[in-house]
């Protein structure tokens, strides 16, 4: 008996059920195609985050081609430091007073458009431009970019999950990337002399122990949280109104009470991560269940897998936004206990932005569309490394 292909046809329609097999069955496997060994239960792909004996370097030849040089590939004080100085700008400026409401105003017209229409493409014509309008607002790019942003940004996407290698999906990539990079330089260099109430401007200047970025860094981060803050946060979206359309009494309870939108994210996160693994690169032996990974071997962590563990939850197959085993209150925090963010040093830096941005969107849509229901058949969800739904026809009872 053979562990499942994590890359096969049957994966990509329902890789659920055959997680179950390879987290009971074949706890540590060697993938061949993708040249790495893979961890599913929840103890060992948190801990593939989490133990300094697993590096992030592997990340140079997925995401440097399409990023530059950025902390995702970085470990020890390089990562920390680059890590800080972002930290540090999104920290300094205003998310509360001056974000929430532009946030606000990019989903109310996003809404505006269909609301009255009674049926609606979600993914469409919703969550694949929201947060992407949303790190667009934040960082201070003109509204009118946002066609080509959005081009540049799938084209990315599509070449960080390329995995058969197909030449034009790779051209396109790095084509996509001269051109965001041509568009930035100037637009740095505007900041850099006139300082705005922004992101980017609070990037250009962001100092730890009077390091400051180089405007290489800086292209590099902006292209950066537009992939990792846009495509997560719209599957993520999506997601959840697919869940929630799935299990109609629990939709029923957070329409009656808003406070439960949070739960209902997190239950997503866990039940159905956006991001269904990540890689890592070992710089020793280290014995995992199941056996030892030899030192400098690539490693998978499969995210989904772990967030299904009966090890760790009670019933895991089922969404439910009431278990006790999931713990809302640190689950966009680093003690967090799902995978869906990473863990350790990696964890998302974006969490608190992504809950605000689901809150402020699953309410204004709650609000305008009542009875909301598939227009069709249940959506179907795809993808290996980055997994959402194709599509989300719903129809509903404008307001
Ligand atoms: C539901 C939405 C999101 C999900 C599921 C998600 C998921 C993740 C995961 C799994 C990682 C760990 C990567 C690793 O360890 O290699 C990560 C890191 C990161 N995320 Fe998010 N993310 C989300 C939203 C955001 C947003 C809105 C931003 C923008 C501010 C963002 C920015 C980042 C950055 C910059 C990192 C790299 C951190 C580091 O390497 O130290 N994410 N995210």
């Amino acid at each position: 008996m053979q562990a499942p292909n994590i890359l096969s046809a049957e994966f990509d329609k329902s890789p659920y059920q055959l997680f179950e097999n390879i987290r009971e069955n074949y706890p540590l496997f060697f993938h061949e195609a993708t040249n790495s060994y893979v961890v599913s239960r929840y103890e060992d792909v948190e801990r593939a985050f989490k133990d300094p004996a697993f590096s992030s370097r592997h990340a140079e030849a997925q995401f440097e081609p399409v990023y530059g040089r950025t902390m995702v590939q970085m470990d020890g004080r390089e990562h920390a430091t680059n890590r800080n100085l972002v930290i540090q700008a999104l920290g300094s400026y205003k998310l509360n007073e001056k974000f929430l409401p532009l946030i606000e105003e990019n989903a109310r017209e996003l809404l505006s458009k269909f609301s009255s229409r009674g049926e609606v493409e979600l993914v469409e014509e919703f969550t694949s431009i929201y947060p992407l309008n949303v790190i667009r607002t934040i960082l201070g790019l003109p509204k009118e970019d946002m066609p080509f942003l959005k081009k540049w940004c799938i084209d990315i996407s599509n070449f960080l999950s390329n995995l058969s290698q197909n030449p034009q999906v790779t051209a396109a990539g790095l084509q996509s990337r001269k051109e965001f990079q041509a568009y930035l330089a100037p637009i740095i260099k505007r900041k850099q002399q006139n300082s705005e109430d922004d992101l980017l401007s609070s990037l250009c200047i962001a100092e730890i122990d009077g390091i400051k970025l180089t405007d290489d860094e800086i292209t590099s981060l902006a292209m950066l949280l537009f992939g990792a803050g846009g495509e997560t946060t719209d599957k993520a979206l999506a997601l959840m109104f697919r869940n929630l359309i799935v299990h109609r009494e629990q939709l029923q309870q957070v329409i009656a009470d808003r406070s439960l939108v949070e739960r209902a994210f997190t239950e997503t996160l866990r039940y159905s991560p956006p991001i269904q693994w990540l890689m890592r690169l070992t710089l020793e032996d280290v014995k995992m269940t199941g056996g030892t990974i030899p030192a400098n071997s690539m490693v998978i962590g499969l995210i989904a897998a772990a967030n299904r563990d009966p090890r760790k939850y009670s019933e895991p197959d089922n969404f439910n936004i009431f278990r006790h085993d999931l713990d809302v209150n640190r689950a966009f925090s680093g003690a967090a206990n799902h995978l869906a963010f990473g863990g350790g040093k990696h964890f998302c830096i974006g969490t608190k932005l992504a809950r605000e941005e689901v809150i402020i969107a699953t309410n204004l849509l709650l609000n305008s569309m009542e009875n909301m229901q598939f227009n069709d058949k249940l959506p179907e969800e795809y993808g290996f490394f980055a997994r959402g739904l194709k599509n989300l026809h719903i129809k509903f009872t404008p307001v």
